[in-house]
């Protein structure tokens, strides 16, 4: 056991850096047996040193975070500050300055990790960012690590709490978005401005960073595809009901089946109720990834919140001084594939559409060669008549209805890329029959 300690500095120290800090100390003497030297809390940059800091001794507390990365005795760097900048730079310049850097950021790995990875590689330093993709849940390591063995095809997974919570609260009360997005930012797991959650954008860069990872190439925030999921309705879930499904906010990344390609993407999903992914409810995140040899595993536990993110953080504090100390790297960017990333309309799956059509002959025919005109073969068709009220009036063929009216069409497709749907649904618009799309979902998990 060596006696110098390793120093540590913390750039950030709101909930995920105050619980790296508080489990630096109170789990001090195990930390030093797992690493082989004591591990010391060097100095903490924040941005409201006023703020009062619980165990955290003042005298460590700056709010100069880039004389602290460039101090020089510094071995690692812990960046939860998050954002693209200063985070950033600082990271840039701790590996210039001779420390690793352990990171929660996903927005800036998804959007600069290969330069990222470069600067650690030039100057023979670790990253590490266990924490950037569903919290506590180990899933980067596996995948660099545990499954480097083998052949990663298809990573399906929820890794956005705040929105798992919504749909979740949706599915099991009835309520519609508005209604169940109240509830969780009264609860906290949504944010004042929920943007980044229910738009997707914090589920793609969590996409990007996966299926980089799974794939051994390189794949930027903006090569992911993302929907958000504020449109989901009540009656989107009662249709999946029906096909005997739910609805969850998805990250699927993909290789094509010729191996030639990648696709990564986020938008809401039915899946069955029969899939493992089916029953996470709350604001857990799990994630499925179906490899070539190992078959089918699934990832499961909280993907946010201060100590969960933090046991992540402090699992690649370990692994990064035990590094350290063997004077030695861990794996860095693997992305020799170089395989490109297929967009959206390459992408191939199955749909769910509602349409709102005109109640008379000769529609369901209409609506049938449009299908087939584009080279959609169609699963199943249930149509719902309406009132004048627009409220269904008949599930089971329309008996006791006046012929003239509106009725719901709901189509569910064989699987079709979703250029040949996007081309379906731009021609079904233009019919006259059809007075509106309701909704189009996409089928997954079969
Ligand atoms: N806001 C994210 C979530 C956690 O709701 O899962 C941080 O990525």
């Amino acid at each position: 056991m060596r006696s110098r300690p390793l120093k540590v500095a913390l750039l950030g120290c709101g909930v995920v850096g105050s619980e790296v800090a508080r489990i630096m100390t109170t789990h001090a003497d195990d930390l030093t047996a797992r690493i082989g030297a004591p591990v010391e809390l060097a100095g903490v940059a924040v941005r409201r040193p006023d703020r009062v800091r619980e165990g955290i001794s003042a005298e460590l507390i700056t709010t100069d975070a880039t004389a602290l990365v460039k101090r020089g005795d510094i071995d690692v760097v812990v960046e939860v500050i998050g954002g693209i900048e200063p985070a950033r730079g600082l990271i840039t310049t701790a590996f210039e300055h001779g420390a690793s850097v352990v990171s929660a950021n996903k927005a800036l790995l998804a959007q600069e990790g290969a330069a990222l990875h470069a600067a650690a590689e030039e100057h023979g330093r670790d990253l590490y960012y266990e924490a950037a993709v569903a919290g506590a849940i180990p899933l980067i390591r596996p995948l660099r690590e545990s499954l480097a063995g083998d052949k990663v095809d298809r990573v399906l997974g929820i890794v956005n709490g705040t929105t798992n919570f919504i749909l979740d609260k949706m599915d099991s009360t009835g309520a519609g978005y508005q209604e169940a997005l109240d509830e969780a930012t009264a609860l906290g797991y949504a944010e004042a401005d929920p943007t980044a959650d229910v738009e997707g954008f914090d589920a793609a860069a969590k996409a990007a960073i996966l299926a980089g990872i799974a794939f051994h190439t390189r794949v930027r925030l903006d090569d992911v595809y993302r929907e958000g999921m504020t449109e989901v309705t009540a009656a989107d879930f009662a249709s999946a009901r029906r096909m005997g499904c739910t609805i969850k906010l998805l990250a699927i990344c993909e290789r094509a089946a010729d191996g030639a390609s990648v696709t990564a993407r986020v938008h809401p999903a039915m899946i069955p109720l029969t899939h493992p992914l089916a029953s996470v409810r709350e604001a857990y995140n799990a994630v499925f990834v179906e490899a070539e040899a190992a078959g089918r595993l699934m990832f499961y536990g909280p993907g946010a919140g201060g100590a969960p993110t933090a046991s992540a953080v402090l699992g690649d504090l370990v692994a990064v001084c035990r590094n350290t100390l063997a004077g030695a790297t861990g794996p860095g960017e693997s992305a020799y594939t170089r395989l490109p990333v297929s967009p959206m309309g390459e992408v191939v799956t199955r749909y769910h559409i509602s349409l709102d059509v005109a109640d008379k002959p000769g529609v369901l025919a209409q609506v049938a060669n449009v299908f087939a005109d584009h080279g959609v073969s169609i699963d199943t068709v249930r149509q719902q008549g309406r009132d004048q009220g627009g409220v269904a009036a008949s599930v089971e063929g329309g008996g006791g209805r006046r012929e003239g009216g509106e009725a719901s069409l709901v189509v569910v497709t064989h699987r079709a890329s979703d250029a040949a749907l996007t081309g379906t649904v731009e021609a079904l618009r233009r019919l006259d029959t059809v007075r509106g799309v309701a909704s189009i979902m996409r089928v997954e998990g079969e």
